[in-house]
């Protein structure tokens, strides 16, 4: 790690920074690309305030983040978006009118037969800053915040066509749990 770089927790203020990552960075295959970059705020600000955590790693810039969701956050799991505050509401007014169904689609998605329920949503490095070990670095970061909380299991559910997430997380020793057609549903002890 350079002098000044460090890694930490986002902020609500991080958010337009860490959206424009988002947008720049996951391949056009992943649903939230297509989104505008007002509702990957949205989209973000809606994890943060529910309590989820960001890590982040940051070298004047951010350059990579990892969001990590507790599913046991929502009362009501299966359908999550029911239980969530003013936020939901002016995501759902959004001019992308299916914002709900994306939410909804990928907390269900990740969580269909899991039995972890916290898990690893997204894993970014900014384009220009992949393949220097920051993902990985975040990882560690994330897996050693988690087991200090007590948290015993993590998941993370991948598109099998992503190669470069997929080896990250079977190099981290992420096995998986489930496969679905297009997905792996991975799972480690802590
Ligand atoms: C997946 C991603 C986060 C990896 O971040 P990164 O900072 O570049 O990863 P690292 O430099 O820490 O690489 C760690 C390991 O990942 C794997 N990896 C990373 N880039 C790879 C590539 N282009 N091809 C194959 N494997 C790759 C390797 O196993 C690598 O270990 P190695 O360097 O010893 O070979 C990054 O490619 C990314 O932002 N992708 C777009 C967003 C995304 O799809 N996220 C995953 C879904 S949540």
């Amino acid at each position: 790690m350079h002098k000044d770089s460090f890694i930490r927790l986002a902020i609500l203020e991080d958010i337009p920074e860490l959206a424009n990552i988002h947008k720049r960075s996951y391949s056009k295959e992943h649903l939230t690309s297509l989104l505008p970059l007002s509702d990957l705020e949205d989209y973000y600000a809606f994890f943060l305030e529910n309590g989820n955590e960001i890590i982040l790693y940051e070298d004047q810039n951010i350059m990579s983040f990892v969001l990590i969701v507790d599913y046991s956050s929502f009362d009501n799991t299966a359908n999550p978006i029911n239980n969530i505050g003013p936020r939901i509401r002016v995501i759902v007014k959004s001019p992308f009118r299916s914002m709900k169904w994306i939410i909804q689609k990928i907390l269900k998605r990740s969580q269909q037969k899991s039995n972890c329920p916290v898990r690893i949503l997204s894993l970014v490095t900014d384009v220009g800053q992949k393949g220097k070990g920051l993902g990985i670095q975040l990882v560690d970061e994330c897996e050693k915040m988690l087991k200090n909380k007590g948290v015993e299991n993590i998941g993370c559910s991948i598109r099998k066509s992503n190669k470069a997430s997929n080896s990250l997380f079977v190099k981290r020793g992420y096995e998986i749990e489930y496969e679905a057609s297009n997905t792996y549903h991975y799972v480690k002890g802590l």
